[in-house]
């Protein structure tokens, strides 16, 4: 349902998670508002509406994030917005029983991912005189939500890096956001409930005074307008989209 009110013609993008379900959205609204996106994920392609390209890459390896940016930058000619949304969740425990591999595991893709796009986009955007970043965080970057220690560790540091590179960065062109989603329909999601045994609409009506799901459109609404010149005031900033979430 995103309405392309934005004019991207010329602006070279990147998306991460690009064929999960905030990503696939995310690289559909950048492609219909003009952008030329290169879509990354770990898994294949498949099809994949708004994206230019696609190159596979595993977020948390140094070396396949810098082929990435490098092959992006090589084959469109600079980098203007990059929007970062890989992770994982696997988690049903509390932290005493979360394994050190695990706490690993998702650290390393969810945080350490994370900085290494954000090192290379950032060198890439300060070539091409400034760009927008967004990294998908999540409610649990500022509230937990029961037996995540390690995705909750791993999302508050993604806030932390999205606040630290705004500062850095804000005389120099770039801005960088976190977007926190609460309960969004993703295949992240439906596993997770899945996992836990838990019954959707109970979940929905648990999680969001709204009583419903987010869709991954109504987050991509929200990426337009960070990577856009409407939000050129906006940078550090940690955007609930959680249908009340964080208010209630
Ligand atoms: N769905 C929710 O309710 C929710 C809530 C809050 C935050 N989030 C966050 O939103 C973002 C998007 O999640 P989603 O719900 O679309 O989940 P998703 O599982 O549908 O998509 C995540 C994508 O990341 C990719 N990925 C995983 N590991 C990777 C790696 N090492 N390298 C490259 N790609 C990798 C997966 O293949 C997948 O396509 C994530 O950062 C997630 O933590 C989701």
């Amino acid at each position: 349902m995103t309405t392309p009110i934005y004019d991207f013609t010329g602006k070279f993008a990147l998306v991460t998670g690009a064929t999960g379900g905030m990503g696939r959205a995310i690289t559909a609204a950048l492609g219909a508002a003009g952008a030329t996106v290169m879509a990354t994920d770990i898994a294949d392609r498949g099809d994949l509406p708004g994206a230019a390209a696609f190159t596979s890459a595993d977020v948390s390896d140094p070396d396949q994030v810098a082929a990435l940016v490098a092959s992006t930058v090589e084959r469109f000619g600079g980098l203007h917005f990059a929007v970062n949304a890989a992770a994982i969740e696997f988690e049903t425990v509390p932290l005493a029983d979360c394994s050190d591999d695990d706490f690993d595991r998702m650290m390393n893709v969810n945080t350490r991912g994370a900085f290494l796009c954000m090192k290379h986009e950032i060198a890439a955007m300060l070539t091409a005189g400034g760009g927008s970043i967004v990294n998908i965080a999540s409610t649990n970057s500022v509230r937990p939500q029961h037996d995540q220690p390690a995705y909750t560790a791993s999302k508050h540091a993604v806030l932390g890096l999205t606040r630290s590179a705004a500062l850095d960065y804000a005389r120099r062109g770039i801005r960088v956001n976190a977007i926190c989603p609460g309960a969004i329909d993703t295949p992240m999601l439906r596993t997770a409930m899945e996992r836990r045994g838990r019954d959707a609409d109970d979940v929905a009506h648990r999680l969001s005074p709204l009583g419903r799901f987010g869709r991954p459109d109504e987050i991509a609404a929200a990426v337009l307008w960070l990577c856009s010149d409407a939000s050129s005031f906006t940078t550090g900033h940690a955007l609930a989209i959680d249908g009340g979430m964080l208010a209630s």
